[in-house]
């Protein structure tokens, strides 16, 4: 987690720098800083605890900063706790207690990422007489880098490469050298990082949206690659220090996407986004009515020759595998596994190359998921990724990638590349069924023309959302919410609570229906909110069952079903509807009003829905 961006041109650096950050907010908010120089002048650096907005405020939004050349930081913590003595840049020679000041040292930089091995580093350090004064990683790394730079007497290129070689982790390392003025130094192993140039001016982000306002010329640095950034010009290098090209990407998404838009925030813009995402990611995997998974490279003969699906992945993209495995085992009859990418990783699974596995992920960074890959690959199974953000490092890693096109998702809880996710799985699920001879070519019609009303229908769940807000206004004081549903609608009641979870900060669990009753339903009281997904014909009776075992234990009710098919009006306290649709697909309906349940309960808690606490969008860190 955490954001780093840099600049080096003509322009005062500063406030680039914070805009630049302003963008990266999303992946860490704990503190932020800015080490920026003004010609030969050494870095004067300036730190803030919180949100990004108090280091602008104390840097005058940048202009008390003077300096051409700079990099910033916005925090997640985690080695060391959120202070002014553990927020970065971090320094190679000594620091005062609130690390703001000119830098009297030859390294200054900031990392996103973990470094395993600190503490074995950091002992090599002090018996060479190093002194720390924080409880970070990147302390340790950036005086690593000085040590080297100074023993070996080698230029900044080399004496980062051996730091690489030394250290275990991840990191997206950008350091300034009190020798170099104008340049910045960047390394990268297993963290996100691109880099872009503009005439006279050069930029690095963890992330396309910090530069996209600047140039739209990119370059993806590759892992355990260096590179050395000038104005106007950025030359990369290998591990032997070996000079490496590398292709310059045009990026050809817009900025706006990445603004609120007259919302009050990007959580309730991007749930209304998902008509328009669903729609642009089907419009991508349908040609002449049928599924067409060509720009993927999966082949029909691949798609009959797999065997076994594993599906790997975490949060919001775990919840969309349960729901496709569902779908997929019971449309196309291929056994799907699905498994925690965090679990995934440790596992040993067997696998060859009939089994196909599935990386499912939103920023295509997630380090367990990204892990999860690498260990299929090694295992032999066929990969294919499917990811949201463009040119994203499991994207590029996989040998198969279909791209969702949700576009930018900034608010931290998941909601259009969600259903963006969900969709591309349940064309890849019809698909698959096709080839197999699971269904017929007018099945298979049938199932395409229910997916392409989904987005129209997701734009008549929407109309509906006073009725939630009302709802949730209710519920705003409730301590504890139960969802509960069975089949696919165990997999919306996972997400439903997770949404609600992590933007109210209510206690929410959710349960396949039927387990309730082995532990669970003791916690039901006078009162508790127990929330039923009933979608599924084959399960309405059984879950409603369980939902009434919960009332007459006090519970207070809540069923989420689809129009005119079934009737629970009589048995629960709140009824939510969603039109119907071939039941495989009804996640991509019934999770919306969950999306702007928990969205209306975190607004009406008066909470930051956008950047919930201790989380962070992309989570690159084990
Ligand atoms: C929850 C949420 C997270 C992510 C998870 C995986 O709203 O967004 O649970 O789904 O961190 O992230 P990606 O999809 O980027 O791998």
């Amino acid at each position: 987690m955490c954001g780093i961006v840099g600049y080096t041109g003509r322009d005062q650096a500063a406030p680039i720098l914070l805009d630049g950050l302003s963008r990266l907010e999303y992946r860490g908010y704990d503190s932020a800083g800015l080490a920026v120089r003004d010609g030969s002048a050494p870095a004067e650096v300036v730190k803030a605890l919180g949100k990004l907005y108090h280091l602008a405020d104390k840097t005058d939004q940048g202009r008390a900063l003077p300096g051409t050349c700079g990099i910033g930081h916005t925090r997640w913590a985690t080695h060391g706790d959120p202070s002014m003595v553990n927020a970065h840049p971090h320094v190679s020679g000594n620091c005062s207690g609130s690390g703001s000041g000119p830098v009297e040292s030859d390294v200054v930089g900031v990392h996103n990422g973990i470094i395993e091995n600190f503490t074995e580093l950091k002992e090599k350090l002090l018996r060479h007489g190093y002194t720390f004064y924080s409880d970070t990683d990147t302390e340790v790394a950036v005086k690593l880098v000085d040590y080297y730079y100074k023993k070996y007497k080698i230029g900044p290129v080399d004496a980062i490469t051996r730091t690489m070689v030394r250290v275990r982790g991840s990191y997206a390392l950008a350091l300034m050298f009190r020798d170099y003025p104008d340049e910045i130094f960047v390394a990268r192993k297993d963290s996100p990082l691109v880099i872009g140039t503009s005439e006279g001016a050069s930029f690095l982000a963890s992330d396309v949206p910090a530069i996209l306002k600047f140039t739209r010329q990119v370059y993806y640095i590759g892992n355990l690659q260096v590179g050395r950034i000038r104005p106007g010009e950025v030359l990369f290098y290998d591990l032997n220090g070996d000079e490496v090209q590398l292709p310059l990407t045009e990026i050809t998404w817009d900025t706006a996407a990445a603004e609120k838009d007259g919302y009050e925030h990007f959580m309730l813009k991007e749930i209304h986004e998902q008509p328009r995402a669903v729609r642009d990611t089907l419009n991508s995997l349908i040609r002449d009515g049928a599924v067409d998974l060509s720009a993927t490279g999966l082949t029909d003969d691949i798609l009959r020759g797999i065997r076994q699906i594993d599906i790997a992945a975490c949060g919001s993209a775990w919840h969309v595998s349960v729901a496709a495995q569902y779908v997929i085992e019971d449309l196309a009859g291929v056994p799907v596994r699905v498994e925690l990418a965090s679990e995934y990783r440790y596992r040993r699974i067997p696998s060859s190359p009939d089994t196909l596995v599935i990386v499912i992920s939103q920023s295509g960074e997630t380090a367990d998921s990204l892990a999860a890959l690498r260990v299929a690959k090694e295992r032999g199974a066929l990969t294919l990724a499917v990811v949201n953000v463009i040119g994203s490092t499991i994207a590029r890693e996989a040998d198969h990638t279909l791209y969702t096109l949700a576009g930018p998702e900034i608010a931290v809880a998941t909601t259009k590349a969600y259903s963006a996710q969900l969709i591309a799985m349940d064309a890849l699920a019809v698909r698959l069924a096709l080839v197999r001879g699971a269904i017929t070519e007018e099945k298979s019609g049938e199932l395409i023309a229910a997916l392409q009303a989904i987005p129209d229908q997701i734009s008549r769940v929407l109309e509906e959302k006073q009725r939630l807000q009302w709802f949730s206004s209710k519920i705003a004081n409730t301590h504890d919410i139960f969802f509960i549903g069975r089949g696919l609608d165990y997999a919306i009641s996972l997400e439903g609570s997770l949404k609600m979870k992590e933007i109210s900060y209510i206690h929410s669990e959710a349960y396949a229906a039927g387990e309730l009753k082995h532990g669970t339903i003791s916690l039901i009281e006078q009162n508790t909110l127990v929330i039923g997904v009933l979608t599924q014909s084959s399960l309405f009776e059984k879950t409603l069952s369980n939902m009434l075992e919960c009332k007459s234990r006090g519970a207070y009710l809540m069923g989420l079903t689809t129009n005119g098919n079934f009737s629970v009006e009589d048995s629960v306290n709140f009824t939510v509807y969603v039109p119907k649709t071939d039941e495989h697909f009804i996640a991509s309906l019934a999770i919306v009003p969950l999306q702007l349940l928990g969205y209306y309960t975190s607004v009406n808690r008066g909470l930051d829905v956008d950047k919930p606490r201790n989380l962070a969008k992309s989570v690159t860190v084990e």
